[in-house]
């Protein structure tokens, strides 16, 4: 360390009192938060407002006090909203740099808002209010792009495509049927967003630094001026969890999983080979050395986005493990991944939300790959059972017969009927409409089934759905 660090230190720090010697200038740079929690100001602000109102509502502060404390809260916000304000690393985090900033603009009245708080009670609010918000801004990107899957599902309700195992054809489906696969995945995931959101939706203050406060505090006030739901229960819990962080991750991990699944279709979609989909130019990029190229960066990208979501969520989970109670410095180490993850989800949702809607189906395409790769085999196995086979040996008789069509380079449909009863006597000329991708997939119609009509209903009770979830947010 240089002599020039060591002198930058100062004892200016808040808890300075107890301490003979300033803080080495590294440390207090490694210590620090400032950097990264300045982005929770809005959030400390309110939750100082809170907490002051409060202090003035029991007479632990006076009308006077609380006024003065509620103009240098404002200043400071503003300041801090034209980027005037002189965030300083020896004031360690967002809440010492606000606090001694008041001090600064009120004087001494300043000293007195950290009255029956404590930096580990105001945290743990902070970033609950936060979440709570970031929250809604992911969920209202979810929802929106769940619309666009939900509208483009409606218009394709009869748009034959085919299903896959193993990204092996296997039976037709219509791609209104594949895209509310999809919208089921983010369903699930609303819910799990919704469920976190609901858990977090609790008030640490006045757990104090651990143990509660001496002075005649009252939380239900300052939770209901925030919006919680009620006070936290137990203080020690309150300061140091953080489970509501590590289930936002583990949510948004298995969202960033289930669009990183749309993206890998996507990105096989708009390949030469498959053409089913066309993904419009502005969300597309060109290659520098070869001019034919347009690449889906936007899939691609999402696709890769998830690896770092899963990365969060295993920093948060190993930043928790074995801490014992109460607040630990490691939980200073929550905020980036937790920051970073509903920055990634957002971008990712907002992204497919653009650009969902904005797809070009083609259905020529789809229909043509349908047609290969006997889809509609399991559909003359299925017919041969209702004219009495066992489905074991139906399975059987059309498996030689699409060995036959193998070898002869054709599909079952265009085999003859004589041909076809030589695989079984008792098929007959109404095999043909069976081996149709409409008779296909028509024929699945009970609900969950490909079938257009199923389809056609699957789409208006899930924009149902949607509109119930718009009327009621939470
Ligand atoms: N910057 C700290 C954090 O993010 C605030 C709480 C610090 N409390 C303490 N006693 N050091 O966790």
């Amino acid at each position: 360390m240089s002599q020039s660090e060591k002198s930058e230190a100062t004892t200016s720090a808040l808890w300075g009192g107890r301490f003979g010697e300033a803080t080495d200038a590294f440390v207090q740079r490694f210590t620090a938060s400032q950097q990264f929690d300045r982005l929770l100001a809005p959030q400390d602000i309110r939750g100082s407002l809170a907490h002051a109102r409060m202090l003035a509502a029991q007479d632990i502060l006076s009308a006077g006090e609380l006024t003065e404390i509620e103009a240098g809260l404002a200043t400071i916000a503003e300041e801090i909203d034209q980027g005037r304000f002189d965030w300083r690393v020896d004031r360690e985090d967002v809440h010492m740099n606000i606090e001694a900033r008041l001090t600064e603009i009120i004087g001494e009245t300043g000293k007195k808002l950290h009255t029956g708080r404590s930096r580990n009670d105001q945290v743990a609010t902070d970033i609950r209010l936060w979440l709570r918000e970031s929250i809604d801004a992911v969920t209202g990107e979810l929802t929106r792009l769940q619309s666009g899957i939900v509208e483009l599902a409606a218009e394709n309700t009869d748009t034959v495509m085919p299903g896959f195992t193993h990204l092996q054809v296997a039976q037709p489906i219509t791609f209104g049927h594949h895209l509310l696969a999809w919208n089921e995945m983010l369903e699930r995931d609303f819910g799990r967003l919704q469920d976190c959101r609901d858990r977090l939706n609790q008030c640490p203050l006045g757990a104090a630094a651990l143990a509660g406060t001496t002075f005649n505090i009252d939380r239900e006030q300052t939770a209901a001026a925030l919006g919680f739901t009620q006070p936290t229960r137990n203080s020690l819990d309150s300061v140091s969890d953080r489970d509501f962080a590590i289930e936002f991750a583990a949510a948004a991990a298995l969202t960033a999983t289930h669009l990183s699944r749309m993206a890998e279709e996507l990105v096989i979609w708009t390949s030469a080979q498959f053409q089913f989909v066309t993904i419009p130019d502005r969300f597309c990029t060109g290659s520098s050395i070869m001019p034919q190229k347009k690449n889906p960066d936007v899939p691609e990208l999402v696709r890769g986005k998830t690896g770092r979501i899963n990365g969060h969520l295993m920093a948060l989970l190993t930043l928790m493990k074995a801490q014992p109670l109460a607040y630990n410095k490691d939980n200073q180490e929550d905020k980036e991944p937790l920051f970073d993850c509903v920055t990634t989800l957002y971008d990712c949702l907002r992204a497919f939300a653009d650009m969902v809607p904005a797809l070009k189906p083609n259905r020529a395409a789809m229909v043509n790959a349908a047609l290969e790769g006997f889809a509609t085999a399991t559909d003359l196995a299925d017919y041969l059972v209702r004219r009495g086979l066992p489905f074991r040996d139906a399975h059987e008789v059309v498996g030689r017969a699409v060995a036959h069509c193998v070898d002869h380079d054709c599909r079952l449909e265009d085999l003859s009927l004589p041909t076809l009863q030589e695989f079984h006597g008792s098929i007959d000329s109404d095999v043909f409409e069976v081996l149709t991708l409409e008779g296909s997939v028509a024929a699945r119609n009970h609900p969950g089934g490909t079938s257009p009509l199923q389809v056609k209903a699957a789409a208006a009770a899930a924009r149902e759905r949607l509109t119930a979830r718009q009327a009621d947010p939470r």
